[in-house]
């Protein structure tokens, strides 16, 4: 049988180590695939340099829509990024019935919704596995492993840039510009860094798993994003004292009300796998009633690791491509007429537990009108360590930090004890507040 034809959009990080793979193991992606696989067309913008990784062999060109229009291309691969000229190109290959392969998390979070429904009525694949966590199969263990299970909650370490520079400041004591420069370098950041540091990045990826896993629009214009330019590393250390470390979540929980979608630094307990999951490695936590709690870890970021997952996808859509469309895997794991209309909650409704830090007067009292105003809240406190006021400030200090860890609130309820404990005349400095998961 003739190979499958493979047209690459961007042969960057992400399009050459899809290549390279592709090349290297083509004779056993075959034996799996059942048919050759052949890339047959490259578009770049710069082809002197693509030539260099793909040889005189291959087509390059530098108008991507000449790949996308081609008529003997079977399925189009978007590893360029963006929203705007990416998604063009991904709306123009379904309109010319061609599959799609993608790694691009921002075109799916934010136009999913018009993506999927023109492969829909097109009846051709769009497949997303590099669009998260690139290594670890998560998007397959959630439409396809657990399509058994009522999903509860999905929370996930899902970029890679922002742990390593979490542990490099922890570990290697690094400044946050140094370890960035570092992930830059090591080719795990995005093109534009404060996507990552940010938080969108990750945002992108929790929104589409919260998708699949409960079978929901993606709404990304609805997900809280908080990233991590704002963390102290003495919250950090006073985080590892009381046996939590702190890391970047991407949290999607399904309650009765509705979907809680949020990206924050987050404390979690020293003891659980997902806070040993350091460097650039991501780690996802799935509970769900029948599995329980399922954990995957692997390399979130790196050319070869993403191409794993774009070859993935190829040779998914190779095999499936002559199956009636309505036999496939639908693309947000639920069939499109089953999507459920669960709203996303605003951050306000949020129920979560806290860690705050407040810097204080060392006084009499302080601590008590603290507790106090929590008490009358109803908000319920789990741990609260006070710092000897010379550790803190040095030798005659008259300021001392309180560490307060609540157990689990309102969002809404907490911000409002927020205001009034920031009046307090002792409150000396804005209140640090951290989220806490026990992810249990
Ligand atoms: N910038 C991303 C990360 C790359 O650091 O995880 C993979 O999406």
């Amino acid at each position: 049988m003739k190979p499958i034809q493979v047209g690459l959009l961007g042969i960057g990080t992400v399009g050459s180590g899809t290549f390279n793979v592709l090349k290297r193991n083509q004779e056993e992606i075959k034996r799996r695939a059942g048919r050759g696989i052949e890339v047959t067309m490259v578009a770049a913008r710069n082809l002197d340099k693509a030539r260099k990784v793909v040889g005189a062999d291959i087509v390059v060109v530098d108008d991507p829509f000449a790949v996308v229009n081609h008529p003997e291309i079977d399925i189009v691969v978007e590893v360029m990024g963006g929203t705007t000229l990416a998604k063009d190109l991904v709306m123009q290959a379904i309109a010319q019935g061609k599959h799609v392969v993608t790694a691009n998390k921002a075109l799916l979070a934010e136009h999913g919704n018009e993506v999927f429904a023109a492969a829909q009525a097109k009846g051709v694949m769009v497949a997303f596995e590099g669009a998260v966590a690139v290594s670890i199969p998560i998007i397959k263990a959630l439409r396809e492993g657990l399509s058994g299970n009522h999903i509860e909650w999905v929370a996930g370490i899902i970029n890679g840039t922002t742990n390593f520079i979490l542990t490099q400041m922890r570990d290697k004591g690094q400044s946050f510009g140094e370890a960035l420069r570092q992930a830059q370098d090591l080719g795990y950041a995005e093109a534009d860094p404060t996507f990552d540091i940010e938080g969108f990045d990750a945002a992108h990826k929790a929104t589409i798993l919260s998708a699949i896993a409960f079978g929901i629009p993606v709404q990304f214009e609805k997900a809280y994003v908080e990233g991590i330019t704002k963390l102290q590393a003495v919250d950090i250390a006073y985080a590892f004292n009381l046996g939590y470390r702190i890391k970047l979540l991407g949290i999607a929980k399904r309650t009765t009300e509705g979907v809680e979608l949020r990206v924050h630094p987050t404390l979690i307990p020293a003891k659980r796998l997902l806070a040993n999951v350091d460097g650039s490695m991501n780690g996802i936590m799935v509970k769900s009633d029948a599995a329980g709690i399922t954990m995957y870890y692997g390399a979130g970021a790196g050319s070869e690791q993403t191409g794993s997952a774009v070859i993935a996808d190829i040779v998914d859509v190779t095999r499936l491509h002559t199956a009636d469309p309505a036999h496939r895997v639908p693309h947000l794991a639920f069939q499109p007429d089953a999507l459920s209309d669960l709203p996303v909650l605003p951050m306000n409704e949020v129920v979560t537990s806290y860690y705050l830090r407040l810097r204080v007067a060392d006084q009499a009292g302080v601590l008590a009108n603290v507790t106090g105003l929590l008490a009358q809240a109803g908000i319920s406190i789990d741990a609260v360590l006070q710092r000897e006021a010379d550790e803190v400030g040095g030798e005659g200090s008259t300021q001392t930090d309180v560490i307060i860890l609540t157990h689990d609130t309102r969002e809404g309820t907490m911000n409002g004890v927020l205001a009034q404990m920031q009046a307090l005349p002792t409150v000396l400095a804005p209140i640090v507040r951290i989220r806490k998961e026990e992810l249990a």
